[in-house]
């Protein structure tokens, strides 16, 4: 079982949302990417920018610019507030994060054909207690997960339309990254592509 080999910590829930739940999921976000665009962050101090394409949802926002890294509550483009997180995923939140106060952010990315997102750990938030939680709608991704250590051994796991994972307690401050996407692999997005959504806790409860 592949779920055996996952480091302590993490919850893997394969196919978690059916096709009817991952579709409303996708209008949802393409609402509020209208509202919200989306954008291409920067790496701090060098500018190079991502190969994701990012927006939120929720009170806070996750950014990254020439500046740093950090959690804000307006979009950096529009100056607007983000909009509020959808209650299906604000419902899953609540089902599956053991946690007793809501995310307050959801960081929506979006990977085009040849994205990938380096190895990271998501550190940039003042509450650890509460997991990250993250939805994966549309084509394939090679998911790497390790340890709390940049040079420890890492595990592939293939993530699919409608996967959810978990990331909390000992794989909380995990690093873990997407190595390539499979394109083709999923009809749920008319141009294909992959969106990961990541549900946050920011502040303390
Ligand atoms: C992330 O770590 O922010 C994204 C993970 C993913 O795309 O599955
Ligand atoms: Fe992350």
């Amino acid at each position: 079982m592949v779920d055996k080999a996952l480091p302590a910590g993490v919850r893997y829930l394969p196919r978690f949302l059916d096709a009817q739940a991952q579709r409303d999921l996708v209008a949802l976000i393409r609402d509020i990417c209208r509202d919200a665009p989306l954008f291409t962050p920067v790496m701090p101090r060098t500018g190079k920018p991502f190969s994701v394409r990012m927006t939120n949802c929720g009170p806070l926002g996750w950014v990254s610019d020439r500046d740093g890294y950090r959690y804000q509550a307006l979009h950096p483009q529009t100056g607007r507030p983000w909009p509020p997180i959808p209650a299906p995923l604000l419902d899953l939140w609540s089902g599956l994060a053991d946690f007793p106060a809501p995310p307050e952010a959801c960081l929506i990315n979006w990977y085009g054909e040849g994205a990938r997102m380096g190895l990271h750990k998501d550190s940039d938030e003042a509450e650890f207690a509460a997991p990250v939680l993250s939805v994966s709608l549309g084509d394939d991704a090679r998911f790497r997960i390790g340890g709390v250590e940049r040079k420890g051994p890492t595990l592939p796991l293939r993530l699919m339309s409608g996967d959810v994972l978990l990331m909390g307690n000992e794989s909380r401050l995990a690093f873990h990254g997407i190595d390539r996407l499979y394109p083709g692999t999923s009809t749920l997005l008319d141009h294909g592509g992959r969106i990961n959504l990541t549900l946050r806790r920011v502040n303390p409860a």
